[in-house]
């Protein structure tokens, strides 16, 4: 048995449903131990600590810490890493002049495992434990980056980009190769160790109907799998969407209509979604990624989280960085940008509830929220160690800090990677700041 002890943070439910009261445990000085990849005590340090055998060793992070659940990235593309900040376009021709011929470059699987590694040490350094990850057509891109995060123990979903239409010619399969490459690897790859395969249908535009009904019974006969494809995004894109399926009542319908819409379907975006879509997406437990980084950059618009997680409909949210279209590995960067996108739409997010999307939301949103993204006994022992105080002039603003949710956002609006400590996963440390 390991154990680590600092001040601790996690949520019991959803604070956008039961408010934060309810729902946020913050614990100035906690301990949490962990035995065979798994949390076995967590609690104030008084109480615990009678419980640990004798010699356990604690790691005291001190008083300026913040003991959390590992982040959770909802939706981000490894192979973009490579293509992240690249200037001056939106969506669609940003995917033609960009993404495609970076993704051509993984026709090289030694380049792909290369980037795979550079991918998991920046979601390490992070403090990411777990990811929903787009890889790209190339069956191989799949198995170097599930090879490389079995290595570190890392519970990961991922898929095959499924392309049959308007991609360069030797980044398409076909609506028969692509089930046929999907339903190998998830035969391989699903369920092994911490492994979870995500079928991936990039997004309507790069997808015949006979690719999106191939998806959809691909998840029908392989229901625990994940499903995760972009919707939404930008107008022009959405306008286009229409355009190839001209019979469909909305872009939602498009994926429904072929079966892929329901519990465990990520949908990265969703900014321009109606109302028929958010009451279909509620009911049917699909999920919405909320990538603001990435929605700023491409210009894509500003998503109204309030209106997605309404009480009368709430849809299931979680975060995405969206690597390269997002701009940051960082979860800090990230509620940042969602701070700013909520407060285009009149809202203010509040810290808590963010640490709340960026951790057991965003573990809600691919259902694995019995496993990961928070702190209790049973869950998976995936951490992020937190220094409040990683900068000058945070260590100056927290100096003025009155409570414990000023504390928090003010880690969320001028942390980045300098505030990831430490980071544990399946109760190792896998990464320490240096
Ligand atoms: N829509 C279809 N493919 C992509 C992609 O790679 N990134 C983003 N942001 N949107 C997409
Ligand atoms: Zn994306």
């Amino acid at each position: 048995m390991t154990a680590v002890r600092g001040p601790a943070l996690t949520f019991t439910g959803d604070p956008f449903h039961d408010g934060l009261d309810a729902t946020m445990v913050h614990e100035p000085d906690a301990i949490v131990a962990m035995a065979d990849g798994k949390i076995v005590h967590f609690g104030p340090a008084g109480r615990i600590a009678p419980l640990l055998p004798a010699g356990t060793e604690v790691l005291d992070y001190g008083r300026d810490a913040l003991i959390s659940a590992g982040f959770i990235d909802t939706h981000v593309h490894y192979p973009q890493t490579p293509m992240i900040a690249s200037h001056g376009a939106q969506l669609l021709d940003w995917l033609n002049k960009y993404t495609f011929p970076t993704e051509l470059k993984f026709a090289d699987k030694a380049y792909a495992r290369e980037v795979a590694r550079l991918f998991l040490r920046e979601n390490l350094r992070n403090g990411i434990t777990t990811s929903c990850v787009y890889c790209t057509v190339h069956p191989h891109s799949v198995d170097v980056l599930f090879e490389e995060a079995e290595q570190i123990g890392l519970r990961l979903a991922a898929g095959k980009v499924l392309m049959d239409r308007n991609a360069p010619a030797d980044l398409l399969d076909t609506a028969q190769s692509g089930y046929d490459e999907s339903l190998a690897l998830i035969r391989k790859w699903h369920g092994r160790g911490r492994l979870l395969y995500a079928i991936t249908p990039r997004f309507a535009g790069t997808s015949t109907p006979a690719q999106l009904a191939a998806a959809g019974a691909l998840w029908r006969e392989n229901r625990d799998c994940l499903m995760q494809t972009h919707i939404a995004e930008s107008q022009d894109e959405v306008a286009w969407i229409k355009e190839l399926f001209p019979d469909r009542r909305n872009y939602l319908d498009v994926y429904d209509h072929h079966g892929l819409c329901g519990a465990r379907a990520v949908f990265g975006h969703g900014i321009w979604l109606g109302e028929p879509e958010m009451d279909r997406l509620h009911t049917s437990g699909a999920a919405i990624a909320h990538c603001p980084t990435s929605n700023f950059f491409l210009g894509s618009g500003a998503f109204d989280l309030g209106r997605a997680v309404r009480n009368d409909r709430p849809v299931r949210v979680g975060l995405g960085t969206d690597v390269g279209g997002g701009t940051s590995f960082s979860i800090m960067a990230t509620l940042d940008a969602a701070y700013k996108a909520s407060q285009l739409n009149r809202q203010s997010l509040p810290a808590g509830h963010a640490y709340y999307l960026a951790t057991r939301g965003s573990a809600r949103a691919m259902y694995l929220d019995d496993k990961v993204g928070s702190l209790a006994v049973g869950m998976e022992a995936d951490l992020v160690v937190l220094d409040m105080r990683s900068t000058p002039l945070i260590d100056a603003r927290m100096a003025t800090a009155r409570d414990f949710a000023e504390q928090l956002f003010i880690q969320m609006i001028l942390g980045d990677d300098r505030a990831v400590q430490a980071t544990y996963v399946a109760g190792q440390p896998v990464y320490t700041k240096p």
